[in-house]
């Protein structure tokens, strides 16, 4: 067969296999296949040898000259190879950006987190220090020193979680204004709140927990009275119950205070008129208060005839119970995120 109709159909041959290769890998095994050593280029070169001098230069040329050819074809293979590989890896991992974003989800303090936050707050303005104590706490200082010694009924009132005769669960927080006082030595003034966890022996319900949050608030100086107290609670009861409220104070009795007050602020819902809220009343009790009685002032060290104070003592859970309207006191302590993010 004449060179150039072998070397055409050799060029035809070798597009038609090209035509199959889908890889860079089968692209090299088929490019050494046709242009190696081995390959029927490097063949037609060894026949040339045997060639007349004169018909050599045609030969070569011609040879070169389809080799040259079917070189280019592998050499537009590769680009067309390598542009489909890029195109896969682009399309593989393409961003979609029309697809909506993930919603981060921002946290947000606990209510009765922000329900002591903002008691704190007010009290700070008014010149208070934040005093913490140990939960686990002593007889002495959570009962005795506050003119409850043994065996006094009025222990009933706060039945406790004893670990052993002389420790328990602080059943309040008044325990850290006996150490407050103590600290203090008998000649100094005290304007301290208390927050803190505290723990009573009741049966759980809906009003009931063995454990809450209580807030108390101590001042101890020379010129005390019962109307700075009265001014105290107005305040308060107005920062958390808005500023219409009035407040009234009831005779009661605690041992640690002389005379002793219940609290009641005029209902946030009805604004005093009576409705289920305020259960017909129009005032709602928010907490227990009164002048610090002598016999606590005299144990910590104080004279009585000198110094004078007040004390209140509130529960965390039963403002943000009453000011939000939470039907169960339990919700704060189950960690149901539907009941936490109602109060962001
Ligand atoms: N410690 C009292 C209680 O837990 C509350 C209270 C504090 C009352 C301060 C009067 C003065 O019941």
């Amino acid at each position: 067969m004449d060179i150039q109709m072998q070397l055409a159909a050799l060029r035809a041959e070798a597009e038609t296999a090209l035509d199959g290769v889908a890889s860079a890998i089968e692209l090299a095994d088929l490019k050494a296949k046709y242009l190696g050593k081995k390959g029927p280029f490097a063949e037609f070169m060894t026949q040339m040898k045997v060639l007349p001098n004169e018909e050599k230069p045609r030969f070569g040329a011609l040879v070169n000259e389809s080799k040259n050819a079917v070189n280019a074809l592998f050499e537009a293979r590769r680009e067309a190879i390598e542009a489909a590989e890029v195109a896969a890896k682009l399309a593989g991992e393409a961003v979609d950006v029309t697809l909506p974003g993930r919603t981060i989800r921002s946290g947000a303090r606990h209510l009765l987190t922000r329900t002591v936050d903002e008691i704190e707050d007010l009290f700070i303005g008014m010149g208070y220090t934040v005093k913490e104590g140990p939960e686990i706490e002593q007889d002495l200082y959570n009962f005795e020193m506050l003119n409850l010694p043994k065996a006094h009924p009025a222990r009933d009132m706060q039945d406790s979680f004893y670990i052993s005769e002389e420790l328990l669960l602080r059943t309040h927080t008044s325990p850290v204004q006996v150490r407050t006082l103590l600290e203090a030595g008998g000649n100094k003034p005290v304007k301290i709140i208390c927050p803190g966890k505290v723990y009573r022996r009741d049966d759980d319900d809906m009003t009931h927990s063995h454990q809450f949050l209580q807030i108390e608030a101590l001042v101890v100086d020379k010129d005390v009275t019962l109307a700075d107290l009265k001014g105290t609670l107005l305040v308060l009861a107005r920062k958390m119950f808005g500023e219409d409220r009035q407040i009234r104070l009831r005779p009661s009795f605690f041992p640690f205070t002389e005379p002793s007050v219940e609290v009641d602020v005029t209902c946030h819902k009805c604004n005093g008129k009576g409705c289920p809220m305020c259960k017909g009343t129009g005032w709602i009790e928010i907490l227990g208060a009164g002048m610090v009685n002598n016999a606590v002032l005299e144990a910590t060290g104080y004279d009585a005839k000198v110094y004078q104070g007040f004390a209140l003592g509130m529960g965390v859970e039963r403002i943000a119970i009453l000011k939000h309207g939470i039907d169960d006191i339990r919700h704060f302590y189950t960690n149901d995120l539907r009941f936490n993010r109602q109060f962001r």
